[in-house]
């Protein structure tokens, strides 16, 4: 067979592990042969194509990032960008094309699906928000970077007695802030799910310190949302899929923790630095379990179709119901588990 790969949205630790997997089988097993598109969707609309095959997989395990690079473009904004994608697609005359890419790029492979090429996704998001599948590959990576740096930033709060605000990744889902913050024992957790209170926060805080007890780290997601009228948050423009530009909320929370308890506070943004970088070895494996699925689905014919991850087996769910809700933090594990410590 003739098949495409592309790889859309922001990267991910793990994507070149899927694009490896995918291409290994796909040519030593089923003798297929792979177009690699560049940078997502873009790639696709402008016909930028590049060698695929095994030998450019070599050395693709342990390595971050995506050889195919990525972009954030949604055809349906571009100019006959619908037509433009599916015109390229016959051109190459595809059997079918392997997406991986979070909700907004599968969200486009679904729209494209009866152009007559047969779409199989594979689903992509260091924030782990998708509701069809128990976890996504990259969301440990991430986990595990957040939680370093929360070890390393509590040892020099303690020297400097002082608060920490901890920004990690996390639009709409707080699992990234969960996850480090209950590894690395965080103060606080603040996600997207649960508007903040800055002043709870704060008593809380003050209450925590006044038992004897000295520096706090308070990790906080991206997409964290004060409650309304209590604090104002800077915005920085939206993306081609409409998503607000996030980071940067704890340079707001921050000067307000110092102001009304009066301990000295830093602030410290994690950004890419967690999106960046080798894969732990359980995004290694889970990217490539995903990537023979992905394969061994697309001589299935299983098409419109995601592989995912449930009960610790691969399954196949329809793109649709992948696209269908959004994976929030369970409250038990914010509350139970989270702040069991620190009552
Ligand atoms: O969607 C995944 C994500 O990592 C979000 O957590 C974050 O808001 C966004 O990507 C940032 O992406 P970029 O800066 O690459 O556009």
């Amino acid at each position: 067979m003739r098949v495409g790969v592309l790889t859309g949205g922001g990267d991910c630790p793990g994507l070149n592990a899927v694009i490896r997997a995918v291409v290994r089988k796909g040519e030593v097993h089923f003798g297929d042969e792979f177009i690699g598109f560049l940078d997502g969707w873009r790639g696709v609309v402008e016909d930028r194509t590049t060698v695929l095959d095994v030998e450019r997989c070599r050395g693709l395990l342990p390595r971050g990032g995506t050889v195919l690079g990525t972009s954030r473009t949604n055809p349906y904004k571009l100019e006959r960008g619908e037509e433009r994608a599916i015109t390229t697609l016959a051109t190459h005359e595809l059997d079918a094309l392997v997406v991986i890419g979070g909700e907004d790029t599968l969200g486009v492979a679904h729209r494209l699906v009866g152009s007559g090429v047969g779409i199989v996704g594979v689903p992509k998001t260091i924030d782990n928000d998708l509701s069809a599948t128990e976890v996504t590959f990259g969301f440990h990576t991430a986990v595990q970077i957040a939680t370093d740096a929360i070890d390393r930033l509590h040892t020099t709060a303690e020297s400097h007695d002082r608060v920490i605000v901890c920004e990690v990744m996390g639009r709409h889902a707080g699992w990234i802030a969960t996850y480090a913050g209950i590894a690395g024992g965080a103060a606080e957790i603040l996600v997207p799910e649960e508007p903040f209170d800055i002043d709870e926060i704060c008593r809380s805080l003050v209450a925590r310190h006044a038992k004897g007890r000295f520096a706090s780290i308070v990790v906080v997601s991206e997409g964290a949302i004060p409650k309304e009228g209590t604090l104002q948050v800077a915005a920085a423009g939206v993306d081609q899929f409409g998503h607000p530009r996030l980071g940067g909320i704890a340079t707001s929370i921050a000067p307000e923790i110092e102001a009304r308890t009066g301990f000295e506070t830093r602030v410290t943004i994690l950004g890419h630095i967690q999106r960046g970088g080798t894969p732990t070895a359980f995004d290694r494996v889970l990217a490539t379990r995903f990537g023979i699925a992905a394969i061994d689905t697309v001589h299935h014919g299983g098409f419109d179709q995601m592989v995912a991850l449930r009960a610790g087996e691969i399954v196949r769910v329809p793109l649709a119901d992948a696209l269908a809700r959004l994976k929030t933090v369970d409250p038990l594990l914010l509350h139970g588990v989270g702040a069991a410590f620190f009552a």
